[in-house]
Order: C-alpha cells, then structure tokens, then sequence
C-alpha cells in the first residue's frame, strides 16, 4: 500500500497526506473549570497544546486541523502560532457531539488525504510510538486502527443496580485516541450518526478496525486528579 511504513513526506509527488484532526470542542464540565477543557492550563500552557505540538512534531503526520469550542477557535490559532505549528492548516468551530466536531473538521480535509488520524485533546501525553503503531497498521491492510488497552477489572452489565452478566474481560479491551483510518472511509462514516469514538462509526458502517497496544499515559483527562497526574508526567 501506499503508506505503508512512511513517514510524512518521504513520497515526493503525493503532496499532504496524512492529517489529524485535534477534537478539542468538548465542554469539559467535569473539571469545573471557567474555560473550556482544552484551554484548562496544563503546566504553563493550555491543554490543548500539548497534544499540537506533539502532533507537529511527529514524523507521521503532515497536517492539522482543530475543531475548537465556539468563540475559542482565535486562540486556538493564536496558540498554534504561539507554538510555531507550521502544520496546524486549520481550525473549525466544533459541533454538539464529538462526531459533529470531527465531522466538521473533516470538511477542511482535502480530498487527496489519504489517512486520516483522529485525536482527543483531551488526551495530552500522546507517544510517538502509538502514531506509529496504529499508522503502520493501516499499512497492513486494515480501515482503521485503534489503540486499546486490557482491563485489569470484572466488568459486568447491569440494569438499573441488578447485575445481569459478567463479561469476559479477556475479550475486552478500553479504547484511546489517536485513532487512525483510511480518510473515505472515515468521510463515509461520519455521515451514518453518532458515537463516542470514531471506530464505533467506521465499524457501524463495515469497516474493518484492528486494535493496536495502547499506552497508559493516554489518559483522558475528565478530573482535577488526572489533570495534576498527566502535569507529573511532563
Ligand atoms: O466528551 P468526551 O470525553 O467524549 O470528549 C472527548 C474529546 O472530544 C475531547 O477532547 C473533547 O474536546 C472532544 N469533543 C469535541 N466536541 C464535542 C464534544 C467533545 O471535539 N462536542
């Protein structure tokens, strides 16, 4: 395949075609703050930046777009300019769901993209080696690839307080972003509905997603606590 085990632009001829998509238009009740999540400081800077600039850094991907919260998209930019984000091409008011955002994003995507990787800004302390694993997946053939970890607890299904099952976790994985896929297949996906990751819609639409090793520090920041552990980490 084209893409397979190549970095950004080491195919001469073939123009931008790796592109992520930063959604980072979420709320962010729960962390009781006055600004949106992604403008929450992490460290010296907002939250959101860690994740662009590690994304501008990367040697996989070639260009960015940002779905923003309404009225953050200028500091958004202003923030990439800040950083030197010379990939950040984009950034897009988000919509009320995550997949309204990413749909929306999508749209400053050109169509010779060839790949397409999704990411939650709420996910700071992203690994180089997770854009490389679920990048060289796509390679080997698959739509999509996702990053998932194993669960260490009983998971059971309930119904109101009464358990109803217990699930064999050994068939469980919980699922991170980035995640990367083939970008029509992606387009076509978005347009079938909502879901909480965009895995869930590529493989609603029969898509084929496999699930790359994850990595612990992909935390998604929703609390104080994770906001002050990912912060230890830098
Ligand atoms: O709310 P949730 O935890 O699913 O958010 C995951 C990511 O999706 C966050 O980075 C958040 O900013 C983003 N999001 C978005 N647009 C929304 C809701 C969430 O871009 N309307």
């Amino acid at each position: 395949m084209l893409f397979a085990h190549r970095k950004s632009g080491h195919i001469t001829g073939q123009g931008t075609s790796t592109w992520a998509v930063v959604a980072a238009a979420g709320s962010g009740e729960r962390l009781g703050a006055e600004q949106p999540k992604a403008f929450v400081r992490l460290g010296e800077l907002p939250l959101l930046a860690e994740s662009v600039r590690r994304l501008e850094e990367s040697a996989w991907v070639d260009a960015i777009v940002i779905a923003a919260p309404p009225g953050w998209e200028e500091p958004a930019i202003l923030l990439a300019e800040e950083l030197g984000c010379g990939k950040v091409s984009a950034c897009v008011t988000g919509g009320a769901t995550r997949a309204e955002s990413v749909r929306l994003a999508l749209a400053e995507v050109p169509e010779d993209a060839v790949v397409v990787v999704v990411h939650d800004a709420a996910r700071p302390f992203l690994p180089e080696e997770v854009l490389e694993r679920v990048l060289t997946a796509l390679g080997e053939g698959w739509d999509g690839a996702v990053p998932g970890l194993p669960i260490a607890d009983t998971v059971k299904r309930v119904e109101g307080d009464r358990v109803v099952e217990t699930l064999d976790r050994s068939a469980l994985v919980i699922v991170q972003t980035p995640q990367a896929f083939l970008a029509p297949v992606l387009r076509r996906a978005v347009e079938l509905g909502e879901g909480t990751d965009c895995s869930s819609l590529v493989e609603r639409a029969g898509g084929r997603v496999t699930v790359v090793p994850g990595d612990p520090r992909l935390v998604k920041v929703t609390t104080k606590a994770e906001l002050e552990l990912v912060e230890s980490w830098l």
